[in-house]
């Protein structure tokens, strides 16, 4: 497949999906919020009463999802879960999820189909050491903990949903531990990353950035 692939791996609310969409706007290119597909597997697990533990019955439903992005909205099934696809609570079951290999072995392929011409923006946490271990451009974005929790918190209050700092921050840290340390598919930079810590960086310098080392690649 010579269609040409940027990746954007990092930690919870780093920041990835805003830098990922807005470089696949920028560069014509399609997009693939990877997240989004363990947070639809959590959601059908819960619609489908199957546990988050219950590794073989949670690979059989994500082989088998019936996602659909429409523009900004996500359907599962016909249904419209954009809303709850977002959720804290949602992103905290996906981690859980993502956790099993048979899941990941699952949703492969299906990540895999997103590359099409003329490029693909794709943000996760392994899209450059596993998914897409040739891409073109691989970025590995990171902030500092204080930082990733400040800006969740001040978007949850924007949205007008309540929320507690010191929980979200603790919050955080457990995903990147069960993220950074699982067995499959650890959320590490790839040995041939660019590193971009954006704790100062405005998400305008962050793009430049990378569609600066876009430019400049092999
Ligand atoms: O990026 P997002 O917060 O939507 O991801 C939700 C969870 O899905 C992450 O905490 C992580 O455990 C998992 N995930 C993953 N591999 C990816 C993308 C997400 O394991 N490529």
């Amino acid at each position: 497949n010579q269609v040409p692939v940027l990746t954007v791996d990092g930690p919870t609310a780093s920041g990835k999906g805003t830098l990922a969409s807005e470089l696949a706007r920028r560069l014509g290119f399609h997009l693939l919020d990877s997240g989004a597909l363990y947070r639809a597997t959590a959601l059908a697990a819960q619609d489908a009463g199957v546990s988050l533990d219950d590794e073989a019955a949670l690979a059989e439903l994500a082989g088998r999802l019936a996602l659909r992005f429409e523009g900004q909205r996500v359907y599962l099934a016909g249904r419209d879960i954009t809303d709850p696809l977002r959720l804290e609570s949602t992103g905290g079951m996906a981690s859980r999820v993502s956790v099993h290999p048979a899941v990941r072995q699952a949703l492969h392929q299906l990540q895999l189909s997103f590359r099409r011409a003329p490029g693909l923006v794709a943000d996760g946490r392994d899209m450059g050491t596993v998914i897409f271990p040739g891409a073109s451009l691989k970025v590995f974005l990171t902030a500092s903990v204080e930082q990733r929790a400040e800006r969740r918190y001040k978007q949850l209050i924007s949205k007008g949903v309540s929320a507690n700092l010191p929980q979200i921050q603790s919050d955080l840290r457990l995903r990147d531990e069960r993220d950074a340390n699982r067995s499959v598919a650890p959320c590490r930079p790839a040995e041939d990353a660019m590193l971009l810590d954006n704790s100062a960086l405005s998400i305008e310098d962050s793009v430049v950035q990378c569609l600066g080392w876009w430019r400049q690649r092999r």
